[in-house]
């Protein structure tokens, strides 16, 4: 951006209307400046796949140790890139779960004792206000999507597939969230993970499989559509039928093979996931559908969510940057649980909900829900 067009920019930004965000769950390091919830100014993410991938997958002492390297350079970064400074800090919004214990507990401590530090009256601006809130990183998958169509609001139905979760969501309102829909055993992305190691593609296996199937033709080794009742979902029994086709394939496996399968498994994982988002459409009548989560980055669950949903609702899915982990989606998301949304606006600072208050020290929680 040139410097007139940045200089017009921080002409009208309300600038305690910035929301710092602070991602640190599982392998991603990233630090985010968000504007009023929906406008990213900055999202610098660093990637710990070059740490984890001689190990197979990710290692949770090095992932935390790797946090606490990289946040300070990260925050550094973030705001050269926005053309913002801690001054202009109104909220700092840090996950706080479901995620590893130690990763998190690194993002909370970086978020608090910046908080504590930018808070001091002789630093502060005079009236300000800083305030902290530990953010669910599963709302956070969802906000991403206001990352993406700032114009989009609650209610909306929500299908979000990550490393460790696929869950059919109902968003009412900001901040509220009903789930409709669960996995009984492995969420979407650890069935895709641990197929790809079965293919030996290592880790992270998402995107690998993804790349591979581009080239099989999911015809010529079929495998099985797991179909619970209702809205549940179950991937372990596909993942099993990959393995003895493997093993009844032995050596004599070839690469086009190999290529056959990864397109049958995601088509499998993909025809799942969209036949009970179909379902849950049908039993309700809903302006805008959210597909988000790491997963949502596949090739093949993009271009069949946009059929499913056609014509009956407004789709959206958050660019490929914002699916996977990130900050900016921890911002949004934070920005909202402490404005109701009557209060925002370009001119509206945050306000603090009925009853919320701002805090000084987060609980952290590994195994937290939606709520
Ligand atoms: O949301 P996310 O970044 O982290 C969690 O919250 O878990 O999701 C990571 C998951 C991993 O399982 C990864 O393999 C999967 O998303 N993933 C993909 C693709 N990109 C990431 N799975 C299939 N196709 C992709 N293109
Ligand atoms: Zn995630």
């Amino acid at each position: 951006m040139g410097r007139s067009a940045r200089a017009a920019r921080r002409v009208g930004r309300n600038k305690l209307a910035l929301t710092l965000g602070i991602e640190t769950s599982c392998d991603e390091t990233s630090v985010a400046l968000v504007e009023d919830g929906r406008r990213v100014l900055s999202n610098v993410i660093h990637s710990q796949v070059d740490l984890h991938k001689d190990f197979g997958g990710v290692v949770p002492e090095l992932a935390a140790r790797d946090h606490l390297e990289r946040l300070p350079g990260l925050l550094d970064l973030a705001f050269e890139k926005a053309g913002a400074s801690p001054a202009d800090v109104g909220l700092i919004a840090v996950t706080r779960g479901p995620g590893l214990a130690g990763c998190l507990l690194v993002g909370v401590g970086v978020a608090e004792g910046l908080s504590a530090s930018w808070s001091r009256p002789r630093r502060a601006r005079a009236g300000r206000t800083l305030k902290l809130v530990g953010v669910n990183h599963l709302w956070g998958h969802i906000y991403a999507a206001l990352l993406t169509r700032p114009d989009l609001e609650p209610p909306l139905l929500g299908l979000v597939v990550s490393g460790a979760h696929s869950d059919l969501v109902r968003m009412p309102e900001h901040g509220r969230f009903e789930v409709i829909g669960r996995t009984r055993d492995d969420a979407a992305g650890e069935a895709f993970d641990k197929a790809a190691r079965m293919l030996g593609l290592g880790y992270p296996g998402g995107p690998a499989l993804d790349r591979l199937a581009r080239t099989g033709d999911p015809r010529r080794q079929p495998l099985p559509k797991p179909s619970l009742p209702g809205l549940e979902f179950s991937f372990s029994g596909l993942k099993t039928a990959l393995l003895y086709r493997l093993r009844d394939l032995g050596d004599a496996v070839t690469p086009q093979d190999k290529a056959d399968l990864a397109a049958a498994f995601e088509r499998s994982v993909v025809e799942s996931l969209m036949e009970k988002l179909d379902e849950a459409l049908s039993g309700t009548s809903v302006a805008n559908v959210v597909v988000a989560g790491g997963v949502a980055a596949n090739t093949l669950l993009r271009r069949r969510a946009a059929e499913v949903v056609a014509g009956r609702a407004r789709l959206t899915m958050p660019t490929l940057e914002l699916c996977t982990d990130n900050a900016a989606m921890i911002a949004s998301a934070g920005f909202f649980a402490d404005s109701p949304p009557h209060h925002v606006g370009r001119s509206a600072a945050p306000q603090a909900r009925p009853g919320g208050e701002s805090h000084s020290s987060i609980q952290v929680d590994p195994s937290l829900g939606w709520d």
